[in-house]
């Protein structure tokens, strides 16, 4: 199986359509599934969101995943589905009402509510984490030590911390313990996140300001203590 999510957690990275196509490629005529998480499909800054499912010969071996938790803010109301072909669909259904018994049944009816209700909340939603993305993105690229790219999607920046001469848990700590700022250790999605942290820009414009000032003090302290 090849697991895909875009846009992504933890950079917020968006797969291209060039690069579905090619992924399409490479496994369209192999026995491999494809579990494609999409559930920040409509957190989107560019572009338009693209499935796997839609390239030729993919939808029957895609598992498209999403959920209420991220589109209508619904992430504590443990809502979300499957797409996938009957076949397997009937093996996961069997799973899922022996592991957890069923979507609590009022919380079936507010997904219902969510998709049927106006969507006119969700441009509003992404306009905003649109703002505080720029704003989060510009703050950490000032702060010196620390460089980030722009991500296309979600609501996570994953900010260089190489020029700190730390270990990503290591800064984990010093952000929360020294600044009161929660960040999350790019090593926790992988070996390969050594270097970065993960930050979630799923919070006030005010509190974002007043993360980047603090992490901006620590940060000038730890650059000049490694003089
Ligand atoms: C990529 C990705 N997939 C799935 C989820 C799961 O969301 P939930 O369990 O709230 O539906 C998350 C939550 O952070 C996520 O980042």
């Amino acid at each position: 199986m090849v697991v895909l999510n875009s846009p992504h957690n933890p950079t917020g990275s968006v797969l291209s359509p060039k690069d579905l196509d090619e992924i399409a490629t490479l496994l369209r005529d192999r026995e491999i599934f494809v579990l494609s998480d999409e559930i920040y499909s409509k957190i989107l800054y560019e572009g338009v969101h693209e499935s796997i499912a839609t390239r030729p010969g993919m939808v029957e071996k895609t598992i498209l995943l999403d959920g209420f938790s991220k589109t209508y803010a619904m992430t504590g109301w443990r809502l979300g589905y499957g797409v996938m072909n009957p076949t397997l669909a009937k093996h996961v259904a069997r799973l899922a009402t022996n592991v957890y018994s069923c979507a609590t049944s009022f919380v079936q009816r507010a997904g219902i509510a969510a998709l049927g209700g106006s969507q006119e909340p969700i441009l509003a939603m992404v306009r905003e984490f649109h703002r505080r993305r720029d704003e989060i993105v510009a703050g950490l690229c000032a702060i010196p030590g620390l460089t980030c790219q722009k991500p296309a999607g979600a609501f996570y920046v994953f900010p260089s911390i190489k020029a700190l001469n730390l270990k990503s848990a290591d800064a984990e700590r010093m952000f929360l313990e020294e600044a009161g700022v929660a960040v999350l250790s790019g090593t926790a999605f992988g070996p390969r996140g050594e270097g970065y942290i993960r930050l979630s820009y799923a919070n006030s414009i005010e509190n974002i300001r007043k993360a980047l000032r603090r992490i901006g003090a620590l940060v000038g302290s730890q650059v000049r203590a490694a003089r």
